[in-house]
């Protein structure tokens, strides 16, 4: 883990309230394992306080000593409104990577990657990374939901990687009119894959929970709970876990990505 003043590439608006931004990254900062993320501060603004947290939505090595980390992000508040005003040159301020991503699959395995909203930001990095380690194009697929199309995001960047991309939308302005867990649901009746990782609202989690559960299906989640600090410091980011009830992991350092059966996911 590293704090660094990575200098902004570009940043661009996606659709909606989304924003893409890539940050030139020096070499003395680790490379991030897909599911990790990093802490995020405006240098030179007084609020908010607290970095907040945002997923590795990309990476990839640029020169010797220079890594390019994406950020696919939501403005929803004061950090991400300032992320959203800042241009190429300008400075953000990076404590990472943090936290436990998720764990690959086994040669030969089928993958599910199913996101809901902003929730697919972490699933393009693993993608990406899944095809590099040996998972065949044809064993991958990615289920993506959001309340309307101005949330179905990266539906054309997984297209690009060739990988098969179903959408959903709660309103059917694109995609089917149904829960991204539908299609899910469908498929792993008809061909279960042999690994399912979901990021996304906790409804949504919820819902792919019970699936795998009656499925049997090994899964992941990234989750997203509130974080104060990052790293273990304010324990403000406890989950309950399902193994060992009245005992709780801090989504900071034990997360953000759990098996699905290791925690209670009503930590809101
Ligand atoms: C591990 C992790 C990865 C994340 N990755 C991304 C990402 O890739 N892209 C992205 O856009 N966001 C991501 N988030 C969520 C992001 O950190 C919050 O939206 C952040 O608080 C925004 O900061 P802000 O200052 O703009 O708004 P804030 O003022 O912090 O938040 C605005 C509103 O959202 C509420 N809020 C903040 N965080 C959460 C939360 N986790 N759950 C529910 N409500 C919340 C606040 O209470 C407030 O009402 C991630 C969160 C976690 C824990
Ligand atoms: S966010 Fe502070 S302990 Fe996890």
């Amino acid at each position: 883990m590293i704090q660094q003043n990575a200098e902004v590439r570009s940043n661009q608006p996606v659709k909606g309230q989304h924003y893409r931004m890539e940050l030139r990254v020096g070499d003395t900062f680790e490379e991030p394992h897909p599911g990790q993320f990093v802490m995020v501060r405006l240098p030179g603004r007084l609020t908010p306080l607290l970095r907040r947290p945002f997923s590795v939505h990309r990476w990839f090595v640029a020169s010797e000593s220079e890594a390019v980390l994406s950020l696919l992000y939501r403005v929803v508040g004061p950090t991400t409104t300032g992320l959203a005003e800042l241009h190429a040159g300008d400075r953000v301020d990076l404590l990472g990577p943090l936290g436990r991503g998720f764990t690959l699959p086994n040669s030969g395995e089928s993958v599910a990657l199913a996101g809901g909203g902003i929730g697919v930001a972490p699933l393009l990095f693993l993608a990406d990374r899944l095809l590099e380690t040996g998972t065949a194009i044809e064993d991958l697929t990615v289920y993506i939901g959001g309340k309307s199309e101005q949330e179905l995001l990266c539906t054309s960047e997984f297209s690009r990687l060739g990988v098969k991309v179903q959408t959903t939308t709660d309103d059917g302005s694109a995609g089917d009119q149904c829960l991204v867990t539908d299609p899910l649901e469908q498929r792993i009746r008809k061909d279960p894959p042999d690994r399912i990782y979901a990021c996304g609202p906790p409804g949504m989690l919820d819902c792919v929970v019970g699936i795998v559960r009656t499925h049997g299906i090994s899964c992941q989640l990234s989750i997203e709970t509130m974080m104060a600090c990052g790293i273990g410091a304010c324990l403000g980011c406890a989950v309950e876990n399902r193994k060992d009830p009245g005992r709780y992991l801090h989504a900071c350092l034990h997360g953000p990505v759990f098996d699905a059966d290791r925690i209670r996911l009503d930590f809101r």
